[in-house]
């Protein structure tokens, strides 16, 4: 069974003076059993959060990386510069589309220069909302996912640890949501192109998160579907009540699927 994963997006929030503290908190109020937590504080926040959580069993992430290895790019973090801050990292997430103009082909080298790094990345996609109204939004995140992963390989992608995160871009930030029920249909269509463009084994392993406005509140809404695999958080990540109840209800998920991992094990099978 996929594990379950709750990423915490702080996007521009924390200075190193404070993102400790807040990960402390964080880390203290979401001590579950079975959840991978990951924090993506700021470039200048990654030292003090993995300082503050290094005994929590808690993982770091970036929220960028840079394609290339080094050079002439002013302002920007390449990967070797992540090394022993980082072992996550977040790619084409819709603010970065949206800011930054990142394409599908740019996240497709982000992607590489990640998975040649050993940064585990969380690579984002999501449609406007004028895709959904207008009835194009499975194509509309399918040809993203096909276009972030071309050229590279199932099994790359596999070792590497890809997990998706579909945030619809509508739901970022307002306090709406899209339905479980759609968000699973979503996943269902992003694991069919990684069974097309890479593996059926690349499909069934690939973790897919939801991302957008999810607060404990609703993330049992996402988390009761078996094709969705955790929630990229954004602003609800920079409280720790909120947490709290994300991760708890995460928690359910987890134990959920490891007695039926349990149970399909063939008896006195052992481990
Ligand atoms: P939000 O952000 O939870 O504040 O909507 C999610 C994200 O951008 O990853």
């Amino acid at each position: 069974m996929r594990p379950v994963v709750i990423a915490a997006n702080w996007k521009m929030h924390t200075t190193p003076a404070d993102a400790g503290e807040l990960a402390v908190a964080i880390a203290g109020a979401t001590r579950q059993p079975g959840v991978i937590r990951v924090i993506c504080p700021p470039y200048l926040s990654l030292d003090a959060v993995r300082r503050a959580v290094a005994d929590e069993g808690i993982e770091v992430g970036a929220q960028n990386v840079h394609h290339e290895a080094s050079g002439a790019f002013t302002g920007e973090v390449s990967a070797a510069m992540l090394a022993g801050l980082a072992t996550w990292v977040i790619l084409g997430h819709s603010e970065r589309r949206r800011d930054a103009g990142e394409t599908d082909a740019l996240v497709n080298r982000k992607l590489a220069r990640a998975l040649a790094s050993g940064l585990r990345p969380i690579v984002c996609v999501g449609e406007q909302l004028a895709d959904r109204d207008a009835g194009t939004a499975e194509a509309v995140v399918a040809d993203q996912v096909r276009g972030c992963l071309a050229g590279l390989d199932a099994e790359t992608l596999l070792a590497g640890g890809l997990v998706i995160a579909y945030e619809p871009v509508w739901a970022i930030g307002t306090g709406r949501t899209a339905s479980g029920a759609d968000a699973a249909a979503m996943s269902a269509a992003i694991r069919s192109v990684l069974a097309q463009v890479g593996s059926p084994a690349l499909a069934e392993a690939t973790p897919v998160l939801y991302g957008g406005s999810v607060t404990a509140a609703n993330v049992g809404e996402f988390l009761i579907e078996p094709s969705i695999d955790g929630a990229l958080v954004g602003g609800a990540s920079l409280k720790p009540d909120e947490m709290a109840g994300i991760v708890a209800r995460a928690a359910v998920t987890a134990t959920a699927r490891a007695v039926v991992d349990a149970a399909s094990r063939p008896a006195g099978g052992g481990a």
